[in-house]
């Protein structure tokens, strides 16, 4: 049995400067892969590299900006020779604000980086991977994409958007032997967190049945499997890392 389900193939994991993204690229390099982190904070991106090790690297973008997307993308692809694996993990989640008091720009800011740039990553990833006949693409979406939470209505509706995303680019991307999965998470204790009300992070706790807030090294073992040759008959899904907030 090959003891790294990952070797030799090659990653590109978004926003992993930190957080769930930094556990997913760093489980990714310890299973065999090949990482490039590509992160908007390029220092923070440098030191995550350096820490993950594996040979992983970085480069910069605003996963919103088509031209940063492509740029970075084929950088990566020029030093890796090819591109196997994306993981669309970058995000943010927004001001906690009411519909009725919302801003015009917090809603374009949340939809441009969490839907549009996924939407750019995987059709950047896919004219690497469409001639290769060959790749896995894993998003994170989020609980709040199947429920709606208050007061965040442009993150739910971005990641509501990502799960449709999925399931359409899957149904494209079957002929060409490339599988497209997404993540809902409930809350995970990364720095996100800090950008969020303390009573909402208590209210999102309560409701999650396991009692307590995710891991990103639980995440990034779902990504693992949905990224691996261990989940070939798995395409268009959304997983659920949500400690039993969603039974369904
Ligand atoms: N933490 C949670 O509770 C939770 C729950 C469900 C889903 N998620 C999703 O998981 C993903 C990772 O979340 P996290 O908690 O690790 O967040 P985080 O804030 O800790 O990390 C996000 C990373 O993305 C990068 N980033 C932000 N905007 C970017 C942009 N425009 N271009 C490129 N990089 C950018 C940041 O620099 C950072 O490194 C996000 O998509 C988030 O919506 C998180």
């Amino acid at each position: 049995m090959d003891t790294q389900p990952l070797k030799d193939r090659r990653a590109i994991v978004t926003g992993a400067a930190q957080g769930i993204g930094h556990a997913i690229a760093a489980r990714l390099a310890a299973e065999g892969a090949r990482v490039a982190i590509i992160d908007i904070d390029r220092r923070a991106a440098d030191e995550a590299a350096a820490q993950i090790g594996f040979g992983a690297i970085a480069a910069t973008a605003d996963i919103a900006l088509e031209e940063d997307v492509d740029r970075a993308f084929d950088q990566v692809v020029a030093e890796f020779g090819g591109l196997d694996i994306l993981i669309n993990n970058a995000g943010i989640v927004g001001s906690d604000t009411p519909v009725h008091d919302l801003q015009v720009s917090d809603w374009d800011r949340v939809l441009d980086v969490n839907l549009k740039g996924t939407f750019l990553c995987s059709r950047a990833a896919v004219r690497h991977m469409i001639p290769q006949k060959s790749g896995a693409i894993v998003s994170m979406a989020s609980i709040s994409g199947k429920e709606g939470n208050a007061n965040m209505a442009p993150y739910s509706v971005s990641k509501a958007g990502v799960i449709c995303f999925t399931k359409t680019l899957a149904k494209e991307l079957l002929e060409h032997g490339i599988r497209v999965n997404c993540l809902a998470p409930a809350l995970i204790d990364s720095p996100l967190l800090a950008g969020m009300e303390p009573e909402r992070v208590d209210f999102l706790t309560s409701k999650i049945p396991l009692g307590r807030l995710g891991r990103p090294e639980e995440v990034a073992a779902m990504v693992l499997f949905l990224a691996s040759d261990e989940s070939t008959f798995t395409t268009g899904a959304c997983l659920d890392v949500s400690g039993g907030r969603a039974t369904y």
